[in-house]
């Protein structure tokens, strides 16, 4: 069996600027999880405010465009059984004071606005296609297979 749910991954400028991107890269590869797209870049606001479209008129979107303009993101793609859910779930809460520890913003944040990494809403169906188109053409994700798959799903 295979699973073939994508999900997209973002580490924000704080996460890079700490060094982090190995860090949370190696949770999602030893979850099980198999990457099919990675990229560095730097988002300027025109990007910024189409990836963050569905916050625009809250009265912290402004901050939150700054911030995420502020230095380079690296954004993913992930693959695997219900990927987004469990994505989201190793992400843990939006502000890191209230993340479990085990989760990454849980272990390594600690303010709202520095929280380190962004994932697609699961509870949002359309969310990942969406975010994913904003930084990836399809031509730069990945089909491939692992050896490894029939270790991982039954
Ligand atoms: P993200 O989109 O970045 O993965 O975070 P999220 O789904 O957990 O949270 P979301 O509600 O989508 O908010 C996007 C980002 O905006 C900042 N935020 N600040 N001050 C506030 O009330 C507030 N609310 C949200 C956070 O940095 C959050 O990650
Ligand atoms: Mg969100």
């Amino acid at each position: 069996m295979e699973y073939h749910e994508r999900t997209f991954v973002m580490v924000k400028p704080d996460g890079v600027q700490r060094g982090l991107i190995g860090e949370i890269i190696s949770r999602f590869e030893d979850r099980g999880l198999k990457l099919v797209g990675a990229k560095a870049l730097k988002l300027d606001d025109e990007l910024a405010k189409e990836h963050y479209a569905e916050h625009e008129g809250k009265e912290f979107f402004d901050d939150l465009i700054d911030f995420i303009t502020s230095g380079p993101v690296f954004a993913m793609v992930w693959e695997g059984k219900d990927a987004t859910r469990q994505v989201r779930r190793m992400v843990g809460a939006t502000d890191p004071a209230e993340a479990d520890p085990g989760t990454i913003r849980g272990d390594y944040g600690l303010d709202m606005g520095r929280n380190v990494i962004h994932a697609s809403d699961h509870e949002d169906a359309g969310a990942n296609a969406r975010e994913t188109s904003v930084f990836f053409e399809d031509d730069e994700l990945l089909y491939y297979e692992q050896a490894t798959d029939e270790w991982r799903y039954e």
